[in-house]
């Protein structure tokens, strides 16, 4: 049999510890690896396949439009991505979209698109304010945007005109607010950066600075948005319409796509602003089509919404029966469980052995981001086992 893992040593760039588990197989919310061991799965592909593992209905869109039209360019209309874009604006409060492949292009191009609207309307302003332990992507610019002080320091000096204040603080994004300021960029809840919850008029008071100041308010919806938190966009639950929107992660259901999407008011690129090679491409465009269709006539939000708070309940139990536990945290299905020492790599490892794959979140914290469509009784076997795996911890 071949050694998966001596490849990877010897031929991979060796940016990432591994779990020691080769996956090669998934199906709902189950993936099994090369010796046969069935896992459940709360990582999703870091809260990417929504519809869980090869959903027949991704699965088909993805093999119809691979056998009729794979890659055109941006050059030509092509049927998947316009279809796509319809059915983007008119389930969002947006008007217009450009469709590209990854979270980070999304940024990219959202943060283009606001220092684009700086240069036309507010005299070239061009500074983007985010937030601490924020995560937006890993292009320069984008390392530069997170706030996150160990990802600057390997990649320094950085692009400029990204300034990063203290989250879940309007004072301080007004504070730093000048004449070169062109958006303020959030995510509505900071999900990399420690499934941060901020306070629930937090975002309704950036949104009406936003809007005293002229300025754009970008929301960085790769993680929260397509049902995560449990409606359709994070910005729903909040109150607020952003002017611009990145979304990525759960869109295609598994394959790599994401969307830049923005009010009339705020999609000011003129021709030649903005391409890609790969953008709109009929495959991943049909996927997703067919991926986010399905989520809306499903109401596949509001099954991450119930079973989330299911999830939290049986949390909030274990909370209470091991105080080693501090606090459960998060929305919909993006939730956290913090413990009050640096348990969480012993933790990971120990569900992995009992067949349960979960994300560590931070030295002291684990994530849960499963696929939204998960049961109750899916929800329960997870817990069983990290109650297995906790009270091994609390024997110690
Ligand atoms: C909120 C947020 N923005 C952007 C990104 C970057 O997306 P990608 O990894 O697709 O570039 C991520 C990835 O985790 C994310 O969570």
């Amino acid at each position: 049999m071949t050694d998966w893992q001596e490849l990877d040593k010897k031929y991979f760039m060796q940016t990432i510890v591994r779990h020691p588990l080769t996956l090669v197989r998934g199906e709902g919310v189950r993936v099994w690896d090369d010796k046969g061991k069935e896992y459940l799965d709360c990582v999703g592909g870091l809260a990417v396949n929504c519809l869980g593992h090869c959903h027949p209905v991704v699965v088909d869109a993805m093999a119809e439009q691979a056998r009729t039209l794979m890659q055109t360019s941006l050059w030509y209309y092509t049927v998947p991505m316009l279809r796509l874009a319809e059915l983007l604006v008119e389930n969002s409060c947006m008007d217009r979209v450009f469709i590209c492949n990854s979270g980070l292009e999304a940024n990219e191009g959202a943060i283009k698109l606001a220092r684009r609207y700086g240069s036309l309307k507010l005299n070239g302003a061009y500074e983007v304010i985010t937030t601490n332990s924020s995560f937006h992507g890993r292009s320069l610019a984008l390392t530069a945007a997170s706030g996150q002080e160990k990802m600057h320091a390997p990649f320094e000096p950085l692009p400029v005109g990204f300034i990063n204040v203290e989250n879940n603080d309007i004072e301080a994004i007004k504070a730093v607010t000048t004449e070169k300021t062109c958006a303020v960029m959030l995510e509505p809840l900071q999900a990399e950066g420690g499934v941060n919850v901020a306070d629930d008029d937090f975002l309704k008071k950036v949104r009406a600075w936003c809007d005293e100041k002229g300025i754009m308010l970008i929301l960085d919806e790769v993680q929260t948005g397509i049902g995560r938190l449990g409606a359709l966009f994070g910005y729903q639950l909040y109150g607020v319409e952003p002017d611009i929107m990145s979304l990525a992660k759960g869109l295609g259901g598994g394959i790599p796509i994401g969307a830049v999407l923005a009010k009339e008011k705020a999609a000011v690129f003129t021709l030649g602003d903005h391409n890609a090679t790969f953008g709109g491409n009929p495959v991943t465009s049909a996927t997703a089509y067919a991926t986010l269709k399905y989520v809306i006539e499903n109401d596949i939000p509001g099954n991450a919404r119930k079973v989330g708070q299911y999830l939290v309940s049986g949390l909030e139990s274990l909370k209470n029966k091991y105080s080693f536990i501090t606090e459960v945290r998060g929305r919909g299905l993006l939730l956290a469980v913090e413990f009050d020492k640096e348990i969480a790599e012993s933790v990971v490892m120990k569900c992995l052995e009992n067949g349960l794959l979960i994300n560590k979140l931070k030295t002291n914290a684990i994530r849960f981001i499963p696929p939204l469509i998960i049961t109750n009784s899916e929800v329960d076997e997870a817990l069983d086992i990290l109650d297995k795996v906790l009270s091994g911890v609390a024997d110690k």
